[in-house]
């Protein structure tokens, strides 16, 4: 039995589809009774279990022969590292009292470095953690999703700006859709590696110049791209509504960027081919 967390989102929702296409026996972890019924529709096992709670969770993962797990970000919280880190500790703890033979983790390029990468400093703490509990570790670590456009939709069709958080718009960085992570979280449960491994999951690269003429091709309209100086970053992420502590945070994640720390520098590579005109048709449509 495989137990899927986040599967109401954008990844693990695939990997529960693709190990119920392949007739795995397969547990979700869902918080909503609606989700429940609809997975138990589909022929999964469905579990309302917080990641908060250890007791829980470790009840559900008893016998499981692989787990897939990510660190849900609530940019609501006021102590972002604390709620990190009391998630990590149940996350972890759950793997270490039931002795989960291997974990996916999604992770994220960058996470093997323990500090200036903003929220990407939570990853790497558990993927340490999940190393200490002796499973056998996946790490997946994808860059940039292609569906983070999906947060500029509204001010591209309204106000026509791109906004770019980055000095150029003119550097290629590879972009994945979640989906293609989603598969090969899928095809790690079903072949377990012999020992551990950071897998970076790398999509086709794009420029921002380059997406954002994709997107105003999908819209219709013309978009102005606008590169932020590094300055203007936190003030535009409060202006867009995040709290100031979040907004700092993630313009360390964006200096990172900048400085290359989010380069693939993982044990192996997976190619992924959806491209990003796929992904902005879903994005666009949706919105
Ligand atoms: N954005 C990027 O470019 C990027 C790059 C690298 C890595 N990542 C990683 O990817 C993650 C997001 O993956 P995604 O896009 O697949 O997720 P998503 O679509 O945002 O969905 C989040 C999932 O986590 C669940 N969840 C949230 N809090 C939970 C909790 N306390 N207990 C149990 N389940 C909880 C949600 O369930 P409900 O439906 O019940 O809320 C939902 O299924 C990020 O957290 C980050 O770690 C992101």
């Amino acid at each position: 039995m495989y137990v899927v967390a986040g599967a109401t989102g954008r990844v693990g929702s695939v990997v529960a589809t693709r190990l119920l296409e392949a007739g795995a026996d397969v547990g979700v972890l869902v918080r909503r009774p609606q989700d429940a019924a609809s997975w138990e529709a589909r022929g999964a096992r469905a579990h309302r279990v917080d990641l908060e709670d250890r007791a829980a969770l470790s009840g559900v993962l008893a016998g499981c022969a692989g787990f897939f797990v990510l660190l849900p970000f609530d940019l609501t919280v006021d102590d972002l590292d604390a709620h990190a880190d009391t998630l990590i500790a149940s996350i972890a703890g759950a793997v270490g009292d039931q002795r989960v033979p291997h974990v996916v983790m999604l992770s994220s390029g960058g996470a093997d470095l323990t500090d200036g990468t903003g929220p990407i400093t939570w990853l790497h703490r558990l993927e340490r953690a999940l190393l200490r509990t002796g499973t056998t570790l996946t790490a997946l670590r994808p860059g940039h999703f292609q569906e983070k456009v999906g947060d500029v939709v509204d001010a591209a069709r309204g106000a026509g700006v791109y906004p770019v958080f980055a000095a150029s718009a003119d550097v290629p960085l590879p972009l994945v859709a979640t989906r293609d992570i989603g598969v090969a979280a899928a095809a790690a449960l079903l072949s377990p590696p012999a020992a551990s491994e950071a897998v970076d999951v790398l999509g086709p690269a794009y420029t921002e110049r380059a997406v954002a003429a994709l997107l105003a091709d999908a819209l219709g309209r013309e978009l102005l791209v606008e590169p932020l100086p590094e300055e203007a970053w936190v003030g535009a992420l409060q202006e867009a509504g995040f709290a100031g502590h979040v907004a700092r945070s993630l313009a360390e994640l964006y200096r990172a960027d900048e400085h290359g720390l989010l380069a693939p520098r993982g044990d192996r590579r997976v190619d992924a081919s959806t491209p990003m005109e796929t992904t902005l048709e879903r994005l666009v449509a949706a919105g």
